[in-house]
């Protein structure tokens, strides 16, 4: 045949291909979720997340140097609280001597150059495992008086040294809310990680289970759709992003990440702050169920996700794998 291009050309072998490649990982992209939890206690495995456990804050440290050692910039932290602390408006996220200040303090103490993240929101202390308080109608998750308590359990966190706050909650105003309180209480070098684009999705059963959610509401179906979005939209993403951006975000997050590419895209090109996305508990468990029935090659379908959430636009990735790929002498970062 005459061609006058041949697109081949460009993928004969594997200098060429490297040359011609257009998005990479770097290791400084990835953050490490880790769920810590009270006592002294042996790490308890979480069976859907194979590989992940709950740790006591010693062993939280222990596996935070060692990932600091292999090249891990930030870890995104999740506590596990006693369901005896829990109660329907979540009032031991205002405690300051609970699970989350107190790993935060004593991993600050240890580690100061490692990046910390907290999620603001109210799951991990409510029994009904909502992200806001609830209503009496037993319906409604009220959200101005939620953002109230989000404000102040932000600079709770901010006070015990996180760098970062990530308000995981979907509230409206709540990013603004957040912004002025940190101000007032002169915490103006604490970031806001904004989860703008919080869909009501089906694959966070895994992480409900880890932070014990899904026990306290019975289900891992736990229905959020008053606040997180609804999986058809997309131009409400935009708006959403835009909004927390006004009100003061640092950086934008998009989760689930790969089911949500193109919402990723969208949020890329409407901003110039830096982008996120959350590859959550339920896409880590699905290539490491498909992997362990010898249908997916885990590594090699690791690798993909996490290059096409680059690909789509995220500059930053919090993900499962985080330490599985910082370990693997064959990723081609
Ligand atoms: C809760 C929160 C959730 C996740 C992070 N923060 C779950 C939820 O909204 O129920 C999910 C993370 C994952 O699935 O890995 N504020």
């Amino acid at each position: 045949m005459n061609l006058p291009r041949r697109p081949r050309r460009l993928r004969q072998n594997s200098a060429i291909r490297k040359l011609t490649q257009e998005t990479w990982l770097r290791k400084e992209d990835l953050i490490q979720p880790l769920f810590v939890k009270g006592g002294s206690e042996e790490p308890t495995p979480i069976p859907s997340m194979p590989g992940m456990s709950r740790l006591n804050i010693e062993d939280l440290i222990e596996k935070a140097k060692k990932l600091h050692e292999l090249g891990l910039t930030a870890i995104a932290l999740f506590p596990c609280t006693d369901p005896e602390l829990k109660d329907p408006t979540g009032r031991e996220a205002l405690n300051v001597d609970n699970l989350a200040c107190q790993a935060i303090r004593a991993l600050k103490a240890e580690l100061p150059d490692l990046l910390l993240i907290a999620d603001v929101a109210l799951d991990p202390y409510t029994s009904h495992g909502h992200d806001g308080i609830l209503g009496e109608d037993g319906k409604n998750i009220l959200n101005d008086e939620t953002v109230e308590v989000l404000a102040n359990m932000a600079c709770n966190l901010a006070a015990s040294g996180v760098d970062w706050v990530a308000p995981s909650d979907m509230m409206d105003g709540r990013v603004g809310a957040i912004r002025e309180r940190l101000d007032d209480h002169g915490f103006t070098e604490t970031s806001i990680l904004a989860y703008s684009a919080k869909y009501a999705s089906a694959y966070y059963g895994p992480f409900r289970d880890a932070v014990g959610s899904a026990q306290s509401a019975g289900t891992h179906a736990l229905d959020k759709k008053t606040y997180q979005m609804n999986p058809a939209n997309r131009r409400e993403a935009v708006l959403e992003a835009a909004l927390d951006i006004e009100e003061g975000a640092d950086a934008v997050m998009i989760k689930p990440a790969g089911p949500y590419l193109d919402i990723i895209r969208d949020i890329r090109e409407q901003t110039t702050l830096p982008v996120a996305a959350y590859q959550v508990s339920g896409e880590y468990a699905q290539i490491h169920a498909a992997a362990e029935q010898g249908w997916l090659d885990l590594e090699k379908t690791r690798d993909e996700s996490l290059l096409a959430i680059r690909r789509a636009g995220a500059d930053l990735i919090l993900s499962y794998f985080a330490e599985a790929m910082l370990s693997d002498p064959d990723v081609r970062w």
